[in-house]
């Protein structure tokens, strides 16, 4: 029996849920829902399916096992909570939450649900970080030093409307892959945070230092400012160093003798994920990508925005 999926906000990013299940073994899309009736029924004509306003209605009247959230981000936990108390496993699109209170709410909701929680950290998924993480486990560049991690492009336009900063909505995809290169969260994290252009409620420029069990400090510098989009992440050890290019999934081990570049299979990220996500679902398990990691990754992000390095003066 496959598992029958919904999938909740039909923009860009729950269109392209709905088309990657579509290709996913053991998942059938039946549904899709939006609270803009014409942004539903605009995706279920193009797959064929039903589509809904209430998350409820479509859950129970469709016997969905699993949705996945892809809504704007300030209604990603309303959203995963009205999921969650329908009975579907649930995938929430980053950043899961857009506050401390909502994350704790979050862990109440998901330690009594009967259905899975996996957070939509699609970059686990994204073969070049696999790759860097077994030379990293291999001792390719010895012993790990530090993480330099930079994120950065124009401000999307329809983000405006989004009531979060760039922390949320990118410094967060660098702080789960630092925390997956460690495989701890930061000892100590501070950030630097500004609105250079005023154009929307939250920060647009972000850069945060953290220490890391072993000694090991990391940077990310993140902004809606760049031009062009750069998603780049330098792993240094104290014999080489790994250059890590998200969007080319892209590998490069550098030491002082030799460059190499190792062959990688591209994988679209996000069908590794969806995979990963409906394959748990069939079996009913945990995801080891699930609520303790989102947790321990978004307190360590609020935690970062509170501590603030003070440049002022
Ligand atoms: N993992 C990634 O790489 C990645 C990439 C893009 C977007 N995202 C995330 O996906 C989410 C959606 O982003 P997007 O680019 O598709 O945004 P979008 O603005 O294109 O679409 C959001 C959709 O959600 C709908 N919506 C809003 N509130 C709703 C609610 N309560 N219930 C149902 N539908 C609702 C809107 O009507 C809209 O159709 C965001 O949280 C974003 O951070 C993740």
């Amino acid at each position: 029996m496959p598992v029958r999926v919904g999938v909740v906000g039909c923009g860009w990013f729950g269109s392209a849920h709905a088309r990657v299940y579509r290709t996913v073994s053991d998942a059938q899309l039946v549904a899709v829902m939006d609270v803009v009736e014409e942004n539903a029924r605009r995706l279920a004509e193009a797959y064929h399916v039903n589509y809904y306003t209430s998350i409820e209605e479509m859950i129970r009247k469709e016997s969905l096992d699993a949705v996945s959230v892809a809504v704007t981000p300030q209604y990603l936990f309303q959203a995963a909570r009205d999921a969650l108390e329908a009975g579907a496993s649930v995938l929430v699109e980053k950043p899961v939450v857009v506050s401390k209170e909502e994350l704790r709410e979050l862990e109440g909701l998901v330690r009594r649900a009967s259905g899975l929680f996996m957070p939509g950290f699609i970059e686990l998924f994204n073969p070049a970080v696999s790759t860097a993480k077994s030379l990293l486990e291999g001792g390719r560049i010895g012993t790990l030093l530090s993480i330099w991690s930079r994120r950065v492009g124009r401000l999307p336009k329809k983000s405006i409307g989004w009531r979060i900063g760039v922390s949320l909505d990118l410094a967060i995809h660098e702080m789960y892959v630092q925390h997956h290169m460690v495989g701890a969260p930061p000892s100590r994290i501070s950030s630097y945070t500004a609105n250079l252009l005023e154009r929307g409620e939250g920060e647009d420029l972000a850069i945060f230092l953290a220490r890391f069990p072993g000694n090991v400090v990391s940077t990310i510098e993140t902004n809606w400012l760049t031009p062009s989009g750069i998603r780049e992440a330098l792993i240094m050890g104290d014999e080489g160093s790994l250059v890590l290019s998200y969007p080319d999934q892209v590998v490069r081990i550098e030491s002082a003798e030799r460059v190499e570049q190792p062959r990688i299979r591209r994988r679209e990220p996000l069908q590794g994920e969806l995979s990963y996500f409906v394959d748990h679902v069939r079996k009913g398990k945990d995801p080891e990508i699930g609520f303790d990691l989102a947790k321990e990754v978004l307190t360590s992000l609020f935690e970062g925005l509170e501590r603030r390095l003070d440049l002022e003066g």
